[in-house]
């Protein structure tokens, strides 16, 4: 019996690392990923090796992730209930994939993860994993053990001497914490009053927009096929983008949000997020589309949007329903090239220009309020009225 375990190197892991070894007496695989959560994943090597490991697996997915998921997702605008940019949602699947494949490269015939019973990250894991493989066994420590409470972690950690060490700014959070290139979460302590506004010091990546500098910073963002593929002119790949943009619109204070959300298994929680560099590229390819799309397509695929962000949001990455859409919205999105202005000032992001030299389907000569060259008859908007009138007037005159 051997386990895949998706380990951070921190407390809650390191305690389901010792327990899976104790209560299943299996051996068990670490695997560590850099998705771009701002912490040094090589300590995990050490911690795993004295932990007794002998097959370690650290690895940076940070490409990847962008790549595959983060664009992929930016491509249908995808909002969750109106506010939330999926930032762990997009990041779930990608682990669930990468557990999967390593348990079938060293012979292991389960997974197993920290995610607690009563959230949404162990949906996601787990569906993943099952779409993936059908025979996957998968241990949830969270869901059978009992140490459910912080001082049965802290004393169980400590009787096995495993490490209570402070994070290596020095600084302990109160809060659950979940990081990536696409964002931060907070979520637990006063959070969990959804009346209490949380301290300053909780955010971590944007400074306070009252802060922000007092000018504003231009920034053009240069799209092909939906995607960002260039700073100012600069060309960079896409995980250089997000991260390029999370420093840039954190100093501005861009993409705070603050939430209560329905989560998957069925409670209302509350939690705050960041994510600069996402709300950016949000806005852009918004203004990006505008210019290139057609308006039923473009009208069409907002319609779809809050379902594909549900799928995201609820696990179903790896799903029939989501790859169909998924075909659908990057079809649309071979026109969406060009570039766009932005200007960001105190937490907003203003689009002040945006241009196609290939595929803008705004023509100037059409939409002018001077006179036109003949492609527009303003005599044929009186027939389109009247047409388009006819059974108002015959309700109308049913009502009186
Ligand atoms: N509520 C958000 C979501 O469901 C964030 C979850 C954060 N996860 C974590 N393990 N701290 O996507
Ligand atoms: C957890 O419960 O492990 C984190 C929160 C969530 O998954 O929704």
């Amino acid at each position: 019996k051997k386990v895949v375990l998706a380990y951070s190197g921190g407390l809650d892991t390191s305690v389901i690392l010792k327990w899976l070894q104790q209560e299943y007496g299996c051996e068990v695989v670490t695997f560590t990923a850099d998705v771009g959560q701002g912490e040094e994943v090589a300590p995990a090597r050490a911690k795993a090796e004295a932990a007794g490991i002998k097959e370690i697996y650290i690895e940076d997915l940070r490409e990847e992730f962008v790549r595959d998921f983060v664009y992929p997702m930016f491509r249908a605008n995808a909002i969750y209930e109106g506010e939330y940019l999926l930032g762990t949602s997009i990041a779930r699947p990608l682990i669930a994939k990468r557990l999967v494949e390593i348990a079938a490269e060293t012979g292991a015939d389960a997974i197993s993860h920290g995610a607690t019973g009563k959230g949404n990250d162990q949906v996601r894991f787990e569906l993943g994993a099952y779409g993936l493989n059908p025979e996957i066994k998968i241990i949830a420590p969270w869901r059978e053990w009992d140490l459910l409470s912080r001082e049965k972690l802290m004393a169980y950690a400590a009787e096995h001497g495993i490490a209570i060490e402070q994070k290596r700014d020095g600084s302990k959070s109160p809060y659950s914490m979940d990081a990536n290139l696409l964002h931060i979460s907070y979520e637990g302590y006063d959070l969990e009053d959804p009346w209490v506004e949380p301290g300053r010091d909780m955010w971590r990546w944007t400074v306070d927009p009252q802060d922000a500098p007092d000018q504003p910073q231009e920034l053009a963002l240069t799209f092909s096929r939906g995607d960002i593929t260039a700073i100012d002119g600069k060309a960079m790949t896409p995980a250089e983008v997000l991260a390029e943009l999370n420093r840039i619109g954190g100093a501005h204070g861009i993409g705070r949000a603050d939430i209560v959300e329905n989560r998957y298994v069925g409670m209302k929680s509350r939690g705050c997020y960041e994510t600069p560099g996402g709300t950016i590229m949000l806005k852009a390819h918004r203004a990006m589309e505008s210019l290139t799309l057609d308006r039923e397509a473009a009208h069409l695929k907002d319609e779809l949007m809050p379902r594909y962000a549900e799928l995201i949001y609820n696990g179903y990455w790896f799903s029939p329903e989501r790859e169909m859409l998924q075909a659908a919205i990057d079809q649309t999105q071979a026109v969406v090239n060009g570039v766009v202005r932005l200007k960001l000032y105190k937490g907003n992001v203003m689009v002040v220009g945006r241009k196609s030299d290939t595929d803008s389907l705004f023509d100037e000569s059409i939409a002018t309020f001077e006179e036109d060259a003949g492609a527009y008859d303003q005599g044929d908007a009186t027939g389109f009225i009247r047409l388009n009138a006819l059974r108002l007037r015959v309700a109308g005159r049913r009502k009186g």
